[in-house]
């Protein structure tokens, strides 16, 4: 099978790694893919847009490709699978009208209340006066969130009124463009996060390891929010029992409920928990895989990652079953200086050639030119280590990334390293 996946991030690069492993694989396209993607074995980059639908549809016809996985949200939210599809084409992943669980939070919020799923208590706003009397009539901390796509920036967690206040102004006002018109304003959740992604197809599902994210730039969990600073998998806090739990309550309801509002979804579908006294509550849906949480779930799996996304988009995915390495795994990302603002591109990175087969350096924003891998983007690599502890992991990942020089590079020093294990 010829496969395509369609990105050029870290999570593209660890889909691309692993679906050239699959022995149904004859060869593997990145559009537009990176500097990572293009070293691979088996693996070809064609310079297509991730966001050039029809110049995707293009290259599958051109090519002969039998299968197309959707890296990151905004094709699905635009509507790459409904394309595909009309085309003739197979193509892994949501339509837009179930993507949108995604692409409009107040859309996710109200599914999520009209199907009794646990989540925040919220209400949406256009309109800043009547955000400013909602907040007034809701003592407490609150969680700002434009509506539309914002690359995981668009949420402000507020710690007082004043705060939440001048967070829903900023994005009435335009700070997020469009995406900011619309806000959600909900109550502040206090509790561990965990993220929990599966693979459906309309009530079949198979689910991933878990596994954490670190949203914040800062050690400690401080700075602003990015698209992830690094994970790890498993998740902390999540045992059997729990994982029963969140299946129970969140994942089943959530594919019957899209499937009783005509929306068979098929595709990855991630699932950002936070865990509190009160049980697992929904903080948000991605109609895709997590970036950096890929990662770490890609060297943990052992199953054969073409099988399985054939089996989802050809509807037989009730015959698969997942093989997991039980030792976790640990991603942590180098990110250009200036991240999550604008940042510094062009600049060479070396130390990327030494082998190790407990670790991979995942690329996300590189390219080679002028003979070197350069940064292009916000988030570069994602340095990726298998342990026979999370500990071991750890050491591993971050020895491998002090060999690798970017001038001005950033990264967190403790991934992994949360106050874990506890959970309200
Ligand atoms: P989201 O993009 O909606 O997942 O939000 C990004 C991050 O903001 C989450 O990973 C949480 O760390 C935080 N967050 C979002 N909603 C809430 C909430 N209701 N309570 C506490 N933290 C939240
Ligand atoms: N790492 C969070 C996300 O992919 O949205």
């Amino acid at each position: 099978m010829k496969i395509l996946i369609v990105g050029s991030g870290g999570r593209e690069h660890a889909l691309a790694w692993k679906a050239a492993q699959s022995p149904l694989a004859s060869e593997v396209l990145v559009a537009p893919g990176n500097a990572g993607t293009g070293r691979e074995p088996k693996v070809r980059n064609v310079a297509v847009e991730a966001t050039d639908i029809p110049g995707l549809i293009d290259l599958a016809y051109r090519e002969g490709v039998d299968l197309t996985i959707v890296g990151p949200e905004a094709p699905l939210v635009a509507g790459i699978v409904d394309r595909f599809t009309e085309a003739g084409l197979t193509c892994l992943g949501p339509t837009a009208a179930a993507a949108r669980l995604e692409g409009s939070k107040s859309f996710a919020k109200d599914f999520l209340a009209r199907h009794g799923i646990p989540t925040a208590r919220h209400e949406t706003f256009t309109d800043l006066a009547a955000a400013a009397r909602y907040l007034e009539a809701h003592p407490g901390a609150h969680v700002v969130k434009a509506d539309g796509l914002a690359s995981g920036k668009g949420v402000v967690v507020a710690d007082d009124q004043a705060a939440a206040l001048d967070a829903a102004a900023a994005m009435l006002n335009g700070a997020f463009g469009e995406a900011g018109r619309r806000i959600v304003i909900e109550e502040r959740l206090v509790g561990v996060e965990a993220s929990f992604i599966v693979l459906a197809d309309g009530l079949d599902y198979v689910a991933f390891p878990t596994s954490e994210d670190h949203k914040r730039l800062a050690d400690g969990d401080r700075g602003p929010n990015t698209g992830g600073m690094g994970a790890f998998s498993p998740a902390s806090a999540v045992d059997a029992a729990l994982e029963a739990v969140i299946r129970r309550q969140i994942i089943e309801p959530t594919l019957r409920g899209l499937q009783d509002d005509g929306h068979r979804y098929r595709g990855f579908l991630y699932a950002g928990l936070m865990l509190t006294a009160d049980g697992p509550k929904v903080l948000e849906f991605n109609c895709r895989f997590g970036d950096p949480e890929t990662q770490p779930i890609m060297m943990r799996l052992r199953s054969d990652l073409v099988a399985l996304a054939a089996a989802a988009a050809h509807g037989t995915l009730s015959s698969q079953t997942l093989e997991i390495d039980p030792r976790p795994g640990l991603c942590v990302v180098l990110a250009a200086p200036g991240y999550p603002g604008a940042v510094r591109t062009g600049d060479p990175i070396t130390g990327l050639d030494a082998a190790d087969p407990e670790t991979k350096v995942f690329h996300a924003g590189t390219r080679e030119a002028d003979g070197a891998v350069r940064s292009c983007g916000g988030r570069v690599l994602g340095v990726t280590s298998l342990g026979a502890t999370l500990e071991e992991a750890r050491e591993r990942a971050y020895r491998r990334l002090e060999a690798i020089a970017l001038d001005g590079g950033l990264y967190r020093r403790d991934i992994g390293r949360r106050p874990y294990g506890s959970r309200p």
